[in-house]
Parts: C-alpha cells; sequence; structure tokens
C-alpha cells in the first residue's frame, strides 16, 4: 500500500499518470482536450486519481463533456473496470443510483486509465464517510449497509450449501491465507505463546487466536458453513464511501466508489469490512486508543480488568452496534426462514 502516491507531481505515481492520459488522449478524437485540474489524494493504491476536465465536439449523447474523475494504473491481471461493471451491472437500480459511473475505460500495454462521473456530479458538495460529523457517518454507514445487503441479496438466488468455513475464509482472505505474507504479519503481532494452546495474550487479557480456524488439526475449517453468495465490493471503507448533504437537512445521500471484486463471493464481507473500518478510524480518535474495552462492550462481553468507555469511544460503540443492527434487521427480514444460513 502506498498511501502517499496520490498526492503530487514528482513522487513515483507521476509516470502512471502521464502514461494514462496519452493512453486515454489516443483513444478519444482528436478535437478533444484533456485537462488536469487537481490530483485527489484519499486512496490506498498505487493508482492516481486527478480531476479532469474533458471536451469533446461535436456535443451530443455518450460524448465527454465536463468535468470527470480520471484514474490512471498499471494495469494488474484484472481490470478494476471489470469489477466496477461487474458489481454495477448486477445491483441492477441499487449500482445506478450509489455508484458513479465508469463512462470511458482503456487498458493498454500495461496501462489503464478509467474515467468516471463524479459522484453526485459536484466534487464541492462531497465528503468521504470520515470527513463528516459523527452523526452523517452513522446515518451513512446504516443505510450502505441496510440497502447494499438488501440490494445484494435481492439478487443472490438460493444460498449456497456446499461451502465449508475454510472455503468462505479462502474467498474472503485469499486461497494462500495464513501462509502467505499477511499470514505471517498475524502470527507476528499474536506473538508466540508456547504451552498455551490457541491463546494470545493482549493488554492483559487472553484471547482465542483467530488463526485457529485454519488449523487442519483443530477441525474448524472442514465444517459445513452454508452461506449467500453475491456481488460484493470487496473494499468497503469509509474512504470508499462519499457522503453529500446531511441528515439534519434532509438531503444526505452517498455513493460507494474504488470497487474492487468483479466475481460474486459470500455475502457480509462489506458488512464486515465497513464495521473494521469504522473501528480503526474510531481507535484513531479515542483517548485510550485501546481496542479491548471497545470490542468487550460492541460484544457484551466482561473484561477482566473494565474500563469505563469515554464519550468519543460510546460514539464509536453506538456506529459499530447500528452497522450490525441495519444489516441483522435486513437478514431478519427477508430471510426470516433461513436464519440457520446467517
Ligand atoms: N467518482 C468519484 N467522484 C468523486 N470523487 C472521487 C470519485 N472517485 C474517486 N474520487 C476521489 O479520489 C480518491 C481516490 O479514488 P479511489 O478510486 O478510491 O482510489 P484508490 O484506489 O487510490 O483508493 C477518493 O478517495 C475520492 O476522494
Ligand atoms: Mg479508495
Amino acid at each position: 500500500m502506498n498511501r502517499d502516491s496520490a498526492k503530487s507531481d514528482g513522487e513515483p505515481g507521476r509516470d502512471v499518470l502521464e502514461s494514462g492520459l496519452a493512453l486515454l488522449r489516443s483513444h478519444l478524437p482528436q478535437s478533444s482536450s484533456v485537462e488536469i485540474v487537481k490530483a485527489l489524494a484519499g486512496g490506498y493504491t498505487d493508482a492516481r486519481v486527478v480531476l479532469s476536465d474533458i471536451a469533446q465536439t461535436p456535443v451530443g449523447d455518450g460524448v465527454l463533456n465536463g468535468q470527470y474523475i480520471l484514474k490512471a494504473g498499471f494495469s494488474t491481471g484484472r481490470p478494476q473496470a471489470e469489477a466496477h461493471n461487474a458489481f454495477v451491472r448486477s445491483l441492477e437500480k441499487y449500482g445506478q443510483t450509489h455508484v458513479p459511473r465508469l463512462v470511458q475505460s482503456v487498458q493498454e500495454s500495461g496501462t489503464s486509465v478509467d474515467v468516471y462521473d463524479i459522484a453526485g456530479l459536484s466534487l464541492d458538495r462531497l465528503r468521504s464517510a470520515e470527513h463528516v460529523d459523527a452523526e452523517d457517518r452513522e446515518e451513512t454507514c446504516a443505510r450502505a449497509a441496510r440497502e447494499l445487503l438488501t440490494a445484494q441479496l435481492a439478487v443472490a438466488g438460493l444460498p449456497d450449501y456446499r461451502g465449508t468455513i475454510g472455503s468462505v475464509l479462502g474467498e474472503w482472505l485469499g486461497g494462500s491465507f495464513p501462509d502467505d505474507q499477511r499470514g505471517s504479519r498475524v502470527r507476528e503481532v499474536l506473538g508466540p505463546m508456547p504451552g498455551t494452546g490457541h491463546v494470545f495474550r493482549h493488554e492483559g487479557e487472553l484471547l482465542p487466536d483467530p488463526l485457529v480456524m485454519f488449523d487442519p488439526g483443530v477441525g474448524l475449517a472442514g465444517r459445513d458453513l452454508a452461506c449467500f453468495r453475491g456481488p460484493t465490493h470487496g473494499d468497503l471503507h469509509l474512504r470508499n464511501v462519499l457522503v453529500r448533504g446531511s441528515r439534519l437537512t434532509k438531503d444526505l445521500t452517498y455513493w460507494l466508489i474504488d470497487v474492487n471484486w468483479d466475481a460474486p463471493t459470500p455475502l457480509l464481507y462489506d458488512h464486515a469490512y465497513l464495521e473494521l473500518s469504522a473501528l480503526l478510524f474510531g481507535l484513531g480518535h479515542s483517548t485510550s486508543g485501546r481496542v479491548l474495552p471497545l470490542l468487550a462492550r460492541l460484544d457484551e462481553q466482561a473484561l477482566t480488568v473494565p474500563v469505563e468507555l469515554d464519550l468519543n469511544d460510546s460514539g464509536l460503540i453506538t456506529l459499530l452496534r447500528r452497522i450490525r443492527t441495519e444489516t441483522r434487521g435486513v437478514l431478519a427480514t427477508r430471510e426470516q426462514k433461513r436464519e440457520d444460513v446467517w
């Protein structure tokens, strides 16, 4: 991850933007012009994202004319445009109203350039879900959790009964996890606890080691796990949720950007990911910065050393609970007779 790559000229992302621009220009009619208005920071990947102005003559249907988001990257195996189109098309109305339109996409010789409509067509009126106040963040996350799941379930069809805990986790975390670099990182963070079985120590508490789920000796991975399968965003963190308006003025609306996955996946990944992203964001603003009191309160578990939560932390719990209750609410209403699947 390169959090600085979208910042400014002279940094490592420069060449990719120039290549992307050249590629786009070569696919537009000669009379068109493309101008970079400003760089947009905020991404976690090494793509370059800019606000651009594109003019094409004669003006007509399907012709680019106005301000657009331009995203240039070195194409890896699967272009992002494929994921974007798969997500938008499968989610039907939700995809059309809550994901900005991809208006042009070109891939060639290892470079890709995607041109998107600005969410809501005005950048000045947009903020990410990190940059709104706590009430609007809660309302946005609640709506996104509820409406996205409703749309996903509407096209999911019958549950998939062939899965196991191991196969679902494999689809979510990658087939080589935890025997890959990310798995090593988890083991490093958990630290060795020889002779104690499957636990690790954190903030004075003994906690279950999450990697037991993958341990063939324990046998959890082989257990049956039915799931709903459907279109999944795959990178639904707060900065990929753009917000316009507010709850107070009754005009709050939101868009999901930066779609990552192009194939149907066991559902609820996006919801867990959004919750985790909200937790990580909230921890950065928490007075104690301690995660266990928060998780204990969220799951109504006791801690060995009880801790009072301050106002910031209580607000964070409210946000996380809201994402969960909205998600459960959709499942309970839509899938009342498949409770054992969820
Ligand atoms: N369609 C869009 N409308 C408005 N702003 C956008 C749009 N797409 C991207 N952005 C802005 O550009 C930033 C980076 O875009 P994103 O697609 O998330 O790239 P990355 O893959 O680097 O995370 C976003 O955080 C947002 O501020
Ligand atoms: Mg992003």
